[in-house]
């Protein structure tokens, strides 16, 4: 016995055959549009990028334990991208001269992290970018917003079904100090810990805390911190408050866009003040969708100048479990509306002309490629999703006739020739 290969792709990887591709660039579809109609335009790069631009700044669980890397035969260090931020930062980066800024960009790269795969993660999943460069305003921070709400709407969420919860890092990092009294050099662990809070216990979080260095003390307070929600910004100064662009939106007539919650803070190094995470509400998929922030000097890897960034990355397979949530899949598309189906083989030459003049008339058409009785194709045509066919027999076609059937309702009519697609157009609204 040959011993085969498997046939199912590398672990946590996923192929895309045509129902799953057809409902991946329906949705997709819909969000490069609510992006275009913001005014967004689309950039790509590569898959592969140097090791170090992710190793700088993003942070050590994606660099030590989810970077795929490798060596190439010049001796380079390169990693599969595991995320597109600090690609774009380079872009941006290298072609600043170029650019008016600010600039509003998108992309939908693949990313790949080393991950223990389960639901919602995986090890290639796909992932919506879309970022501004070059502008502080708080106005930024606005359309972050109002674009995640736009782009949920596109795909028939209402706002019972997602919640916006943002917080700013400068804020909490005035709370963990001014308030909890946590000394700043602890400030990068404990925002891990932040991190971590939803998806553990008190006990669990508490050993965390104290292999950190915190006392009991300090861990009760930082809880009190971050369950108090709106409440805290109450207590905090108001210098802080003031440099905050997020404390801006939330006196704003956009406040209602985002719930302020001072445990979101994100598990990447390199943002500097405002991030958010978008939660799916029902208790079915209580979890996040997705998230993003303001990253400050991310292009500083690259380049003396300053560029601010802020953004987000929606990934595809976080946000596929939210639709099926809330039954908002689309159907996949069939192979075509429209078969033309020759009765006999000697009559293909004449489908396919009449499948021609379909086509031109913009109908999704397709014609059998093997000869097979008439029965057995509408059977076919009816389980490939077809919602019409046109049969082309000999007798019809010598008097310059087809009959046109619609697969829904039965009808059948036999017509010239030059009125098929006026027809056919006409079942397939019926
Ligand atoms: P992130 O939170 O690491 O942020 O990933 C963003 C989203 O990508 C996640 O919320 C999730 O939807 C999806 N995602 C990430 N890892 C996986 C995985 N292993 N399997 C499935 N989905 C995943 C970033 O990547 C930032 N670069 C986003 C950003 C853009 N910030 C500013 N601009």
């Amino acid at each position: 016995m040959p011993e085969y290969l498997p046939t199912a792709p590398y672990r946590g990887t996923r192929d895309f055959l045509p129902p799953e591709m057809s409902v991946r660039t329906q949705v997709f579809g819909h969000l490069y549009e609510v992006l275009e109609r913001f005014g967004y335009l689309r950039y790509d790069g590569p898959v592969l990028e140097s090791a170090e631009i992710y190793e700088r700044k993003s942070g050590e669980e994606i660099v030590d334990q989810q970077l795929y890397t490798l060596t190439d035969r010049g001796g380079r260090r390169l990693a599969l991208r595991p995320e597109m931020t600090p690609s774009v930062a380079r872009m941006i980066a290298g072609n600043a001269g170029k650019l008016q800024f600010p600039v509003r960009w998108y992309s939908h790269p693949n990313c790949h992290r080393y991950e223990r795969p389960q639901r919602g993660r995986v090890r290639e999943h796909w992932q919506i970018n879309a970022d501004i460069f070059g502008s502080e305003s708080a106005n930024c921070e606005i359309e972050m917003f109002e674009l995640i709400h736009e782009l949920l709407h596109a795909l028939g969420a209402t706002e019972d079904m997602f919640l916006v919860r943002a917080n700013d890092r400068n804020l909490l990092a005035s709370a963990i100090t001014d308030l909890a009294g946590v000394p700043a050099e602890l400030l990068n662990p404990v925002f891990s810990l932040v991190d971590r809070w939803e998806k553990y216990d008190r006990d669990t979080l508490a050993a965390q805390a104290e292999e950190i260095g915190l006392s009991d003390k300090q861990f009760d307070k930082l809880g009190d911190v971050l369950g108090a929600g709106t409440a805290l910004l109450d207590e905090l100064p108001a210098a802080v408050k003031e440099a905050s662009n997020l404390v801006r939106v939330l006196s704003s007539e956009a406040s209602g866009l985002v719930r302020f919650d001072p445990m979101i803070v994100r598990g990447l190094a390199y943002y500097t003040s405002t991030v958010f995470e978008v939660f799916d509400i029902s208790p079915d998929n209580n979890r996040a969708l997705f998230g993003g922030g303001r990253y400050a000097d991310l292009a500083g890897m690259f380049t003396s100048q300053q560029i601010t960034g802020i953004g987000f990355g929606m990934g595809d397979v976080t946000l596929m479990d939210f639709l099926d949530t809330h039954g908002l899949t689309p159907n996949p598309r069939s192979e075509a509306d429209v078969m033309v189906i020759p009765v006999g083989d000697e009559l293909h030459a004449a489908a396919r002309q009449v499948a021609s003049g379909l086509r031109r008339a913009g109908l999704r058409t397709a014609t059998p490629l093997e000869p097979r009785k008439l029965g057995k194709e509408l059977a076919r045509a009816d389980k490939a999703g077809a919602k019409a066919v046109v049969i082309v027999g000999r007798e019809d076609w010598d008097s310059g006739l087809v009959t046109v059937r619609s697969l829904s309702t039965r009808e059948q009519r036999q017509v010239p020739v030059d009125e098929t697609p006026a027809t056919v157009a006409a079942f397939l609204e019926s």
